[in-house]
């Protein structure tokens, strides 16, 4: 009895820090992962991750690999979903609607996102509690597989991405037909080619209120707006080495392909947050040392954990049923979802 007594305890305690309990009470129910139902919930989800990334690009449903709901005191329901999502091409500024955007291919080297969320569905609503992610692009060897000569994406700090993309933004500004100077918000995606000896960069940018030419002399009275009346855009360049393509003293060596979007302003779009997280360099950006932005920082997370709550996580947590199951020791429910349909199927492709 008293082991039985620890176990519980123990219970309780494992349902308090991870997002569910250990042991699905009875109740639990285990739709299929492609129930419509489920789809709904993971789209909700889905969406929202999308409207509150901070970094890189906008994400897509690839699958959902498993889902658990639990009924809720005293009305609603918790879903429980871990979910496999792809990056599309559509960097998170670009009001383009996620629905619109392409899923980037395998050719192009594919960038997987895990996510476990928690949400609560009430009166027909959901509201998304906690979400956790973790990206990661695809491995090396499978691009190899599929295209041997496509070369895999570069760290973002990378030196020669950097430089590509310091080129690509001075050739932008100093275009004729930009009113405005535009200063680097974020690299999203690099690589390197070697035949032609290229780098092929993806970033985003920001507009002061100057000239190229009021930038060229006094940089420092260049101000960003603020909240609603930030400018942003977004950028993809080819950028030649200056080592070996073109004459050397050709500045911008012909063949550089730099083709910028400047995205319309969005009514109650703002993202000080974003412009104060990148140009305050109160943080370093989340691209040091790594291929891709993490979703994992693309919240508006302020402690060091890697889940993002909404303040309202403590007050929809039930007491766990698992108390319950001390007078019936015998494990039903955790053999239920050996008969559960899932993973759902993968709506792009397999990674
Ligand atoms: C997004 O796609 C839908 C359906 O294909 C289309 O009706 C809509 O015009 C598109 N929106 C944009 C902004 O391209
Ligand atoms: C900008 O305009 C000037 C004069 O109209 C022209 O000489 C110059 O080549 C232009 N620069 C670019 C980068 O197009
Ligand atoms: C840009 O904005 C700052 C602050 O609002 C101002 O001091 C500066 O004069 C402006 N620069 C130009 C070229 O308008
Ligand atoms: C992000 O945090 C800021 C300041 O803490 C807050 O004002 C803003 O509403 C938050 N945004 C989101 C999307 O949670």
């Amino acid at each position: 009895m008293k082991s039985l007594v620890a176990l519980v305890l123990l219970g309780q305690i494992l349902g308090s820090i991870t997002t569910s309990p250990p042991f699905p009470p009875l109740n639990t129910r285990l739709p299929a992962c492609d129930d419509p139902e489920v789809e709904h919930a993971a789209a909700f989800a889905v969406h929202h991750i999308n409207t509150h990334t901070l970094h890189g690009y906008k994400i897509a449903l690839n699958r959902i690999e498993s889902v658990k709901v639990l009924p809720r005191r005293p009305k609603g329901d918790m879903y429980y979903l871990e979910m496999d999502l792809l990056e599309t091409t559509c960097h998170v500024l670009d009001p383009l609607p996620a629905a619109n955007c392409t899923v980037r291919s395998k050719m192009e080297h594919a960038v997987e996102a895990d996510c476990d969320v928690k949400l609560l569905s009430l009166d027909g609503n959901f509201k998304v509690l906690s979400t956790k992610c973790h990206s990661s692009p695809d491995s090396a060897e499978d691009l190899r597989k599929i295209c041997p000569d496509c070369t895999p994406i570069s760290k973002l700090n990378d030196i020669g991405v950097v430089n590509a993309v310091d080129v690509a933004l001075s050739e932008f500004n100093a275009r004729n037909d930009t009113n405005h100077y535009y200063k680097l918000l974020e690299i999203s995606r690099g690589k390197h080619t070697h035949l032609p000896p290229a780098s092929h960069v993806e970033f985003a940018i920001v507009a002061t209120n100057c000239t190229a030419q009021e930038a060229k002399d006094h940089i420092e009275d260049c101000h960003l707006g603020t909240g609603e009346h930030v400018h942003f855009g977004f950028c993809k360049a080819t950028i030649f080495d200056r080592t070996v393509a073109g004459p050397a003293d050709a500045k911008f060596p012909p063949g550089d392909a730099v083709d910028c979007t400047i995205f319309d302003q969005q009514a109650g779009f703002s993202h000080t947050h974003l412009t104060e997280h990148h140009l305050g360099k109160k943080i370093p950006s989340p691209g040091v040392g790594h291929t891709v932005l993490d979703l994992i920082h693309s919240h508006n997370d302020t402690h060091a954990s890697h889940e993002s709550h909404s303040a309202e996580v403590a007050v929809v947590e039930v007491a766990s049923p698992v108390v319950k199951r001390a007078v019936d020791p015998v494990p039903v429910a955790p053999i239920l979802p050996v008969l559960q349909q899932c993973p759902g199927k993968y709506h792009h492709f397999k990674i």
